[in-house]
């Protein structure tokens, strides 16, 4: 029987690991991280990550044939396959702060399996990481190898999470790219092999390994540039009375552009568009491609910009101040139907309100309190970023509840900073009439009925909206 080991039970080799061992029943699929924690929570009844669907999939095949272990070197040193799915956050410090990859979990990774290795392994990258990553790690297990085979691959994961499983059980393309030589293609083809248990061959694309790992990075980008370029537009939709999901509606009737990936937010987040674009940033300053790196920081740019525009237009509706002021916060992940909250963009305008001294009550379904204090409690990396948005928690000013009545209750403001479809059927009369007043609604994501929360006696600013008369002659823009 094959077997696979997964290095790393995270929101990419935890699910994805979980779709193999469902789909390949002649498979043993081990997944080990060093996080005992991480570990005892894929064995128990109460998952690490929240995720649509996962239960089910997991309950269906654990202990059949997929097992979470913390005996790293065991599974390693059995497996056929070997997946390599750990984190590879920016780098903090020393050479390419702020942009570069940090690969160290990726170099002892590669490392141990090099040490523990006694068959020839195929070992798959699956965590983004920089071009020419397979290249550095080929070197780092040839030349630990006791004589030992490996060839590399790179095996780019495109899931969303929220829609993790969706996405894994019906991939739009399935990519891996391997060395031209015939061991090379082998290891393809016994990779191909894995997919094709479940993946219409078709969607199965094979290339080189650089232009694998490229291609993340650059969907990753084009994904991100599609939300900063509707959420520059949405800035002028405000200037000129234009509604942003209209303009988005009408661009994306034309075939050639699309429909998705068009919703003007307060921005975007999670573990990879801004890693990835800053990754890419990196490559191409690297390369002494200055415009291009220019020209892909811009997207970053604009994300912090609206961040920062979205906290202006709170302060300023607010007679220009928050200070001692209770605003609800309805939602922190970073998207709806995950508790992952990297990167999201709450954290910003959270740490935004907090310094301006408001009191914030937070709301969110599945993220908990811990992993919120936490997020606000740590500094946020300077890279560009607004002096403004980088204050550091004084945890005087936040608290985090369990009811969106209890968060609104007694408030001046209320933003909506995640999708979440509960938010749509709120008992918005109650929460008015809860509130201070004038009473005011901030939707970072548009969910709510505009005209409905008016009628109500909200004030109620949209992103990208027709703004509300008491909001227009405020200043919009934060100041550079
Ligand atoms: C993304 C890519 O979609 C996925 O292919 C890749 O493997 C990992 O990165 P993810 O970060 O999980 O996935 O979620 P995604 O659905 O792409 O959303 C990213 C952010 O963009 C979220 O904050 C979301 O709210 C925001 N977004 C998305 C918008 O603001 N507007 C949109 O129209 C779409
Ligand atoms: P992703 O979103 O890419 O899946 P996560 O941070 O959720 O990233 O998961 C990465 C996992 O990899 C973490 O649980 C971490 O403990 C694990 N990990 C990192 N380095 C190692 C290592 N050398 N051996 C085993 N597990 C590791």
């Amino acid at each position: 029987m094959m077997k696979i080991c997964c290095i790393g039970a995270g929101y990419v080799g935890g699910p994805t690991m979980a779709m193999i061992a469902l789909n390949c029943h002649d498979i043993d699929v081990a997944v080990v991280d060093i996080a005992a924690p991480r570990i005892n929570a894929w064995n128990s009844s109460n998952l690490p990550i929240f995720e649509p669907g996962l239960d089910d999939v997991v309950k269906a095949c654990r202990g059949r044939n997929l097992f979470f272990s913390t005996d790293v070197e065991k599974h390693v040193a059995e497996a056929d396959i070997v997946f390599v799915s750990v984190n590879t956050p920016t780098k903090l410090r020393g050479l390419g702060a702020g942009k570069a990859a940090d690969l160290t979990y990726w170099e002892s990774a590669a490392r141990m399996i090099a040490d523990v290795s006694t068959t020839d392994k195929i070992v798959v990258e699956k965590s983004t990481v920089p071009v020419k990553t397979a290249e550095a790690i080929e070197k780092i297990l040839n030349h630990n190898s006791n004589g030992i085979q490996f060839q590399i691959l790179s095996n780019p994961e495109f899931l969303a999470e929220g829609t993790a499983i969706e996405d894994l059980m019906k991939p739009d393309r399935v990519l891996i790219g391997g060395r031209e030589t015939p061991d090379g293609k082998k290891a393809i083809e016994t990779l191909k092999d894995v997919y094709a248990h479940w993946v219409p061959a078709d969607r199965i694309i094979t290339m080189n390994l650089w232009s694998a790992e490229l291609s993340k990075l650059a969907a990753n980008a084009l994904l991100a540039q599609r939300i900063s370029s509707v959420n520059a537009m949405s800035a002028l939709c405000e200037a000129t009375g234009a509604d942003v999901s209209e303009v988005a509606y009408a661009v994306g009737k034309d075939s050639r552009i699309g429909p998705r990936f068009l919703n003007a937010s307060v921005g975007y987040g999670g573990s990879c568009f801004q890693k990835d674009i800053l990754n890419l940033v990196y490559i191409c300053e690297c390369n002494g491609l200055t415009e291009v790196a220019n020209y892909w920081k811009q997207v970053v740019q604009i994300n912090d910009y609206q961040k920062a525009r979205f906290v202006k237009r709170v302060v300023s509706s607010m007679f220009n101040t928050v200070s001692g002021k209770k605003i609800a916060i309805l939602g922190f992940a970073f998207k709806k139907d995950t508790g992952d909250t990297r990167e999201t963009a709450a954290m910003d305008v959270c740490r935004g309100l907090i310094g301006d001294k408001a009191q914030l009550s937070i709301y969110d379904p599945q993220v908990t309190r811990e992993q919120i204090l936490r997020d606000l409690a740590v500094d946020k990396l300077d890279w560009d970023h607004p002096r403004h948005l980088q204050q550091s928690l004084n945890s005087k000013h936040v608290s985090v509840v369990s009811d969106p009545y209890e968060a609104t209750k007694g408030a001046h403001g209320v933003c909506i900073l995640t999708e979440w479809d509960e938010f749509k059927t709120l008992e918005y009369e109650r929460i008015y009439k809860s509130m201070q007043k004038p009473a005011f609604v901030f939707d970072g994501r548009n969910v709510i009925d505009v005209n409905e929360l008016r009628k109500i006696g909200f004030i109620v600013y949209s992103v990208g909206k027709p703004l509300d008369p008491w909001v227009k002659d405020l200043p919009a823009a934060p100041p550079s």
